[in-house]
């Protein structure tokens, strides 16, 4: 049985004949840019995650930079974000000719460390990044208490957490703006790249559109320098289609780690994730932590199954961040973490034969190190 990490196939065929109509319905308009599909979807992803305001953009990274520099971001400025992160978060930072501080952890959630974004901010601080890891809700109460003493914005990358909510809000609704990815094997993907930044701020959410428009909010009337970067309306017709199932997968995916956590409960050597109190998580990855994780991912991928690393090499360590010049050690959570993280298949039409079949080569190849050593 093959076991990939992630399966686009089955959430496809559940949308197929749908996306196909509005796809038609594109091409017999010729649509292709600003279609009414984007407005729609722009709409309805506001209503679906409570917040006011939505803007499609192209990719997530875009969605992180642009809504960095309408909060004020600025070159030189400092941006607080944790280490272990996919690249993205820091490049958004630096594209816009700004600084990233890189902090370290929580041991428990692999989250950004409160304590560690105090001990980093300065009189430059421009704003804080949380990120909502693994479909996780990073601690945003206590980040949002030391932005304002700080009186600097707090800017969320949810891009792994559509749907995740903390007491009841929607990741991507608590700080000034949050940036988002639409990446396929995201829990809303599109049928390539695409992105959007939510805000409840009208100001914001101004500037992120007329940035992500050369500029412009009239046409040739360029108020900005800005950067191209719409939300095609082909990848808005898929995105709407899915966005009337995100509720329901996310579901699934929660219905998945909740038996990950039932299954694994009884076999040594696996630590599992555990949802922060008062987080309702919606499980983009399955990051357990295992010793020995290099041999014991080799007998899972021998077997055919999809594991992966997420991520391999904190953002301090990339030969892209090297001019930071914090090398090893900097980040001792961080560093660790990379060490033992393993990321299960996990995905809305998973089945339980197949979890269990995880579950029994992770198992064997755990008991093997106990075996021997
Ligand atoms: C945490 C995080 N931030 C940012 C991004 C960037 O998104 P994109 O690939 O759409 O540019 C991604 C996804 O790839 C991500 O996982």
């Amino acid at each position: 049985m093959r076991i990939p990490l992630v399966d686009l196939g089955a959430q496809q065929a559940e949308i197929d004949a749908e996306v196909r109509a509005g796809l038609d319905e594109v091409f017999a308009k010729t649509a292709f840019v600003g279609g009414p599909a984007v407005g729609r979807f722009e709409a309805a992803y506001a209503t679906a995650m409570d917040v006011a305001h939505v803007v499609g953009v192209a990719n997530g990274t875009d969605a992180l930079e642009l809504a960095l520099r309408a909060v004020g971001v600025t070159a030189g400025g400092e941006v607080i974000l944790p280490t272990n992160t996919f690249i993205a978060t820091a490049e958004a930072v630096s594209r816009i000719g700004a600084v990233p501080v890189l902090v370290d952890v929580d041991p428990v959630n692999l989250l950004i460390d409160p304590d560690a974004v105090r001990a980093a901010l300065t009189p430059r601080t421009q704003a804080i990044v949380p990120v909502h890891l693994f479909g996780q809700v990073a601690p945003v109460e206590v980040l949002l208490k030391l932005a304002a003493d700080a009186g600097v914005p707090l800017v969320e990358d949810a891009a792994q957490s559509q749907g995740a909510r903390r007491n009841g809000q929607f990741a991507g609704s608590f700080g000034l703006a949050a940036g988002t990815s639409f990446y396929p094997g995201k829990n809303l993907g599109a049928a390539g790249d695409a992105g959007a930044v939510t805000t409840n701020d009208a100001d914001v959410a101004r500037t992120v559109r007329v940035l992500a428009a050369h500029g412009s909010a009239h046409k040739y009337d360029h108020e900005l320098i800005g950067m191209n970067s719409r939300l095609d309306t082909v990848q808005a017709v898929v995105l709407e289609v899915k966005l009337k199932r995100l509720a329901g997968w996310n579901d699934r995916r929660r219905a998945a780690a909740a038996y990950y956590g039932e299954l694994l409960a009884g076999v040594d050597g696996v630590r599992i994730p555990v949802s922060a109190e008062g987080n309702e998580d919606v499980w983009h990855l399955y990051v357990v932590q295992v010793e020995d994780r290099d041999r014991v991912l080799q007998s899972l991928n021998d077997a055919g199954i999809g594991a992966g690393i997420h991520y391999p090499t904190p953002v301090h360590l990339t030969g892209a961040y090297a001019s930071l010049g914090q090398g090893v050690g900097a980040f001792p959570v961080a560093e660790a973490a990379a060490g033992r993280i393993l990321s299960l298949p996990l995905y809305p039409h998973l089945t339980r034969e197949q979890q269990e079949r995880v579950v029994e080569v992770l198992a064997a190849a755990v008991r093997q190190r106990g075996a021997s050593s």
